[in-house]
């Protein structure tokens, strides 16, 4: 029987353990399958720590999310085929959970599927190497629990294991005499921490947009955002700026490309993050920037350079936990034999006609619709739980356009479900007085 090893238990790696069940539930023989998960528990970055640096076993920890996060994009824009909200919460919810929420969602899937039997809690894969002779992947794992090493050989690896959690930390000159709080977002645990605070945000992305928002929410004085190429460019409240590039830090000031300079008490790096797999070897790790058609993956999950590998979930993101089960269904039809894989040349090609294309997009909208188009195509090759991509593409187009309208109202809005094709209901409080994100409080009518 053929040995699968899965790294790393968080939304991707879940899909793929649900892939195969799906099969197995229909009768199908699967392989054996270990999925490695070094936190205790599975939910990847949906699952809260506290902790920042190192974990409890001195391992880094994967954490990036904080308090008081919601989602950043409609729930039904990410919505499972074959577990939706209403069948979970048992009635239709708002369009915009907060973390708690989401997790609760997934691990209810999870639970009802029975998929926890095949995971490792507490096992961090150390290394991994693979023997061309003997066409094996050798695992090195640490049972963290046990503090003892475990190594096991395996057919196929899928590795699973996100790709915003090594953070892309800058220098700016200065910094190391700056007199107040240098951090990445992925150390931002609580913005109650910059209560009172006039706060530095450099980047423009979703994590500049989402915990500037969240520290002016929580009464910081002021939040001045640095982008290096462009502003995002939405209606900000008073308390924000937008300037060009920060060029310096002298003791409590930053000085800006525009000539300006701010006192301030606290620089966020938004800066995005680094894929980046310390545990693997150069012949095994990927190597891509942040984008939608990433490099060295077939069909955006069999790595090219060793076809027996997969990897999840590597691309830029605007669908998500739908997009990984398209390819979770997908891989696990290669390691079942029922795809084949092309030879090196059609990867090859097959890759770079990917990039041009995305090359060619003009904008997030068409971003959304060349991803959804990616999904489709996945789906079409599986019996991957169907969903309507077409009107997931609407969804999140009006999302981008609800931004536009209200930069700290977009999540007041409500969408339909393009499973269940119900409206979702009105949240009780709109988000920028909504500050207790608990389960209990959001199920409350
Ligand atoms: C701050 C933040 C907010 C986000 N908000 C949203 C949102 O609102 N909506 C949305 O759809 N998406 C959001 N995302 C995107 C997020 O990437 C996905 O929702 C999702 O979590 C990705 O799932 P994943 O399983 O690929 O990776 P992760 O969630 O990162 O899970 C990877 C898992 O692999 C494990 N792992 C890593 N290395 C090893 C190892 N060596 N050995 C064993 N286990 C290992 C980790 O512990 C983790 O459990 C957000 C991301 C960030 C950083
Ligand atoms: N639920 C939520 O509300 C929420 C909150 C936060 C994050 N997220 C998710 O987290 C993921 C990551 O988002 P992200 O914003 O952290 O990363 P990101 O989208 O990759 O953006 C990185 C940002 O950092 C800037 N940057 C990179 N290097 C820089 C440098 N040396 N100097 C100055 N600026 C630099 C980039 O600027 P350029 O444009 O110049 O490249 C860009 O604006 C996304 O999937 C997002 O959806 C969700």
């Amino acid at each position: 029987m053929k040995r699968v090893a899965i790294v790393g238990a968080g939304p991707s790696g879940l899909s793929q353990l649900h892939a195969f069940q799906s099969a197995a539930n229909k009768g199908i023989k699967i392989p054996q399958i270990v999925c490695y998960e070094k936190q205790s528990t599975w939910g990847g970055l949906w699952n809260f720590t506290w902790r920042t640096g190192v974990d409890e076993h001195g391992n880094t920890c994967h954490g990036s999310m904080y308090k008081h996060l919601w989602s950043n994009g409609p729930k039904e824009a990410l919505e499972f085929a074959d577990y939706t909200f209403e069948q979970h919460f048992k009635k239709p919810i708002p369009s915009y959970p907060p973390r708690p929420v989401l997790l609760d969602y997934i691990s209810g899937r999870a639970e009802k599927a029975g998929i926890g039997r095949y995971i490792r809690f507490n096992s961090n894969v150390r290394d991994v190497r693979y023997d061309v002779v003997k066409a094996k992947f050798t695992v090195t794992a640490r049972d963290c629990l046990k503090d003892r090493e475990v190594i096991e050989d395996y057919d196929h690896i899928i590795i699973a294991s996100g790709h915003f959690s090594t953070p892309n930390v800058p220098y700016y000159d200065g910094f190391e005499n700056f007199s107040g709080r240098i951090l990445h977002a992925h150390d931002f645990r609580d913005a109650r921490e910059f209560s009172g605070q006039d706060i530095l945000i450099i980047g423009s992305s979703y994590s500049a947009e989402d915990i500037g928002s969240q520290c002016s929410k929580y009464g910081s004085k002021s939040v001045t955002i640095a982008y290096r190429t462009k502003p995002t460019g939405y209606n900000w409240p008073p308390d924000f700026s937008e300037f060009p590039s920060l060029l310096c830090v002298k003791n409590d000031k930053a000085y800006f490309k525009n000539g300006y300079s701010k006192k301030i008490d606290a620089i966020i790096l938004c800066t995005g993050y680094k894929h980046h797999f310390s545990f693997l070897p150069d012949d095994l790790r990927l190597k891509t920037e942040n984008r939608l058609a990433t490099s060295e993956l077939y069909k955006g999950v069999v790595f090219n350079p060793n076809s027996a590998m997969f990897y999840l979930g590597m691309q830029d993101q605007w669908y998500t936990f739908n997009m990984f089960d398209a390819q979770a269904w997908y891989v696990r039809d290669i390691i079942l034999g029922k795809i084949v894989v092309p030879d090196e040349g059609s990867r090859v090609l097959d890759i770079v006609t990917r990039q041009k294309a995305e090359e060619r997009l003009v904008d997030g909208q068409a971003g959304v619709c060349y991803q959804g188009a990616y999904i489709s195509e996945l789906i079409n090759e599986t019996d991957c739980p169907r969903f309507d991509v077409n009107a997931t593409n609407r969804a999140f187009i009006e999302y981008i356009g609800h931004k536009k309208k209200g930069i700290m109202t977009f999540r007041d809005n409500c969408f339909e479900s393009a499973i269940t094709k119900k409206l979702a209901p009105t949240y009780h409080t709109c988000w920028t007085e909504a500050m207790d994100d608990s389960l209990d409080s959001y199920l409350k009518k």
